[in-house]
């Protein structure tokens, strides 16, 4: 290794050029960037084996180019149920559709990130990993399905997938100083930042359906920063009362000691803070039916129907199952075996750091509701709001969503919808546009149950109306009168400025509700464009895809 040399190569059989190198195409489908960053690193890893990557979001490849591919990763998150994330939308419909090219000359694999608590786990990858081998193209690894926690096995798959992809290629070995001096980011989920909690205040009226709590969390002296748009993730720790009550149900004391990433501490403390113990594995219900011999549950897990299953879980936890079938025995190590390490929760942050340098803004429905005879209680937002103190720290990091951003140019106006707590990056973009002075017209839907105890924010709201900041606000208040409205009704009672912003250049941003909210305002919007453009079905399709490639429609919803 010669200092001072940007480039090393190690030139062994036949001496050929960079030039000459293997193109190798890596496709990531990505909601919240954790594909791209994988792409990125198989990018490295292929470069350093002498290969030629090219990395490209899914909507940056037409159709023509994606067929002339002949050595492809594809890395891709599902998002929702059991869908592609946004960016994979168009090339996944064209790749489906019977326009598919034969795929004969491509060697490929594919990595799917999903997760198990989610039904359709992995779904994506799955589908694109098999589009492609009906298409005639070569399966040259097997896909890998990984969890949340996929670092590990997705680094596995880069490090075996690339000598592979690299098979009878030139060996040019290329070692980029470069690539090897990126510094890895100081706080991550690996290793957390322990941030103080500033301020807890109750945003709904007390006598609300509802509690949605506004949160300031200090970043002080940490080095760390983000943009309006990014995401908090939090590491949550369990109630210490459930924590009780479970061991209570397996008959431990929570003195037993346990092995916890090779070490070994006290049952209680590795329930309260390692594991999951609010939403129960496959693993653990599968155990609990054997060894109860619970009739209803075994039936339900033979029938292997996953609705009836879900339906069935709906509002039990863990402790609901240990509880209705007392008689298991069962060991504290046999337990924890179980259970799932206790995950991060990720928020929309809802300031803009250029407002508020040393502090995150959360915005956070308490989740709290009755159910088999006890009070339930969401994991992350209670601890948030009830078990921090001034000793707490709450360990979080930030994850960026790069196309979730106040446009670079100040003067084009900006369409929010985000109703609920969907409202929390909307908050950050009006600060954004406040600091910056941006005098692009600002326009926001907002709703939630009733206006007299849900109308969060209000004051902030209506001061930045006040102030011109926000040209528009238009409220959907659900519960207020006889028949539902929502802010897609909003949307389409006011299609003619909608579609006169659009055409202005306008950006359309949706947070909140993916299930129900998004797809609707998602069909108003083409609605919307098809009436007021005089556009066919098709034509309305094809306009609302162009927004979605121009980064002009874009989603944050959960
Ligand atoms: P609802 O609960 O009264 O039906 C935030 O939760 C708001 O979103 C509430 O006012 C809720 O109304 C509303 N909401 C429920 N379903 C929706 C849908 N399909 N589209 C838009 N908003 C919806």
């Amino acid at each position: 290794f010669f200092a001072g040399m940007h480039t090393q190569m190690i030139q062994s059989a036949g001496s050929k050029s960079q030039a000459d190198a293997r193109i190798i195409h890596i496709l990531y489908g990505t909601q919240t960037g954790n594909s791209e960053a994988l792409a990125n690193d198989a990018a490295a890893s292929a470069k350093a084996h002498g290969l030629k990557p090219i990395v490209k979001s899914m909507d940056e490849v037409e159709l023509d180019a994606f067929g002339k591919m002949e050595y492809l990763l594809i890395i891709t998150s599902t998002y929702g149920e059991g869908e592609m994330p946004d960016n994979a939308q168009i090339l996944w419909e064209a790749i489906s559709s019977d326009a598919a090219p034969s795929l004969q000359h491509m060697k490929y694999s594919v990595l799917a990130l999903g997760d198990t608590s989610y039904d359709q786990f992995c779904q994506a990858g799955i589908e694109w990993d098999q589009r492609l081998a009906e298409l005639g193209a070569e399966r040259i690894y097997d896909r890998i399905d990984c969890d949340v926690d996929f670092e590990e096995p997705a680094e596995l798959w880069i490090s075996e997938v690339i000598p592979h992809m690299a098979e009878g290629a030139s060996t040019t070995i290329i070692v980029d100083s470069d690539a090897a001096m990126v510094e890895a980011p100081k706080y991550s989920r690996k290793n957390p930042f322990p941030a103080k909690l500033l301020v807890n205040r109750l945003l709904t009226a007390p006598e609300s359906s509802k509690e949605t709590r506004h949160y300031e969390i200090s970043i002080a002296g940490s080095d760390l920063s983000y943009e309006a748009g990014d995401a908090l993730c939090v590491f949550p720790t369990n109630c210490p009362e459930l924590v009780k009550d479970i061991l209570r149900a397996i008959n431990c004391t929570g003195e037993e000691e346990v092995p916890v990433d090779g070490e070994l501490m006290p049952l209680n403390e590795a329930l309260r803070v390692h594991f999951e113990i609010k939403l129960p594995s496959k693993e653990l219900i599968d155990e609990i039916a054997r060894r109860s011999g619970d009739q209803e549950l075994n039936t339900l897990l033979e029938e292997n129907d996953k609705e009836k299953l879900a339906n069935y879980l709906w509002g039990r936890d863990t402790l609901d199952l240990l509880l209705q079938s007392p008689d298991i025995d069962i060991s504290a190590a046999e337990f924890i075996a179980l259970l799932k390490p206790l995950q991060h929760r990720a928020y929309s942050i809802s300031s803009s750091s250029k407002k508020h340098p040393d502090a995150v803004h959360l915005t956070v429905a308490s989740v709290r509701y009755q159910s088999h005879d006890r009070e339930h209680k969401g994991v992350c937002s209670t601890f948030l709001a009830d078990l921090v103190d001034e000793t707490t720290d709450v360990r979080c990091f930030f994850t960026p969503n790069k196309v979730f951003r106040v446009p670079e140019d100040n003067s084009l106006p900006m369409i929010m919808v985000g109703p609920g707590t969907g409202v929390a990056p909307f908050r950050a973009f009006l600060q954004e546009r406040e600091v910056r002075q941006a005098t692009g017209k600002n326009w926001l839907f907002f709703g939630d149950r009733n206006a007299a105890t849900d109308f969060i924010y209000r004051e902030e709201l209506e001061a930045m109306q006040a102030s011109g900041l926000l040209t528009r606000l238009d409220l959907a208040f659900s519960r207020d009168q006889q028949e539902k409205i929502y802010v897609q009704d909003r949307m389409r009672e006011h299609g003619v400025e909608l579609f006169a912003w659009l055409e202005q250049g306008g950006y359309f941003f949706v947070c909140g509700d993916a299930y129900r909210m998004a797809k609707d305002v998602d069909k108003a919007l083409h609605d919307v464009i098809a009436e007021q453009g005089k556009m066919t079905e098709q034509q309305a399709i094809d306009y609302v895809n162009q927004l979605k490639k121009d980064k002009r429609y874009v989603r944050d919803v959960y």
